[in-house]
């Protein structure tokens, strides 16, 4: 697998710093609230898993799982749901948990439509952000890294489905990537 990496962006240890602080400032965020944390599959499985266990509040989960229509490293905001939420977020504290915000298309359409439930708040958290990738204006309320405009695969971020259980978080090789640049869907 480490073949077609062409260099650690960022490794594990910095990870799990960052998100040891990034839990401590959720914490006194809601700081005697309950939270519904809700985890975008499949990419953002691994963060979500590391993050909740550094959060202090009261925890409920949840899971959506969404496709993006795109070539293979960039969606075009055509967002559909494959799995919704079970839990009525009328009234509640939703934290919305990515592993990665690049164009940040996907988040904008997911907050918009968790919005029309009438959560109490719904805030963003992303280990990665992209800032530089930006189309639309969106508040992104916690942010673990910033990360300059590579391609990245590993811990939980995928090229073509592969890649997710590297601990590392890599830039891929390009001539892995340009090979297939045709339009489909993928499951974030
Ligand atoms: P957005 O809608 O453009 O913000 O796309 C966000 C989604 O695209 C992320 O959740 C990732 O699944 C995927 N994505 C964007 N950039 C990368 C990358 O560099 N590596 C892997 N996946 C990425
Ligand atoms: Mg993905």
């Amino acid at each position: 697998m480490y073949n077609d990496i062409a260099k650690i962006l960022v490794d594990k240890d910095t990870i799990s710093r960052r998100v040891k602080e990034l839990g401590a400032e959720i914490s006194r965020e809601y700081q005697g609230n309950e939270i519904l944390v809700v985890g975008v599959l499949k990419g953002g499985f691994i963060f979500m898993a590391d993050l909740v266990r550094e959060i202090q509040c009261r925890v409920n989960l949840d899971f959506m799982s969404v496709s993006s229509y795109g070539n293979s490293t960039e969606s075009s905001g055509i967002v559909r749901i494959l799995k919704d939420i079970e839990t009525n977020i009328a009234g509640k504290h939703v934290l919305l948990v990515e592993d990665l915000i690049d164009s940040g298309l996907t988040l904008s359409h997911l907050k918009q439509l968790l919005n029309t439930r009438k959560p109490a708040s719904i805030k963003i958290c992303t280990m990665f952000d992209k800032p530089s990738r930006r189309k639309v204006d969106m508040k992104v309320d916690f942010i673990g890294l910033e990360v300059p405009d590579y391609f990245i695969v590993g811990y939980g971020l995928d090229y073509d489905g592969f890649y997710r259980n590297l601990p590392d978080v890599c830039v891929l090789k390009p001539e892995i990537y340009t090979k297939n640049m045709n339009k489909k869907e993928t499951i974030v």
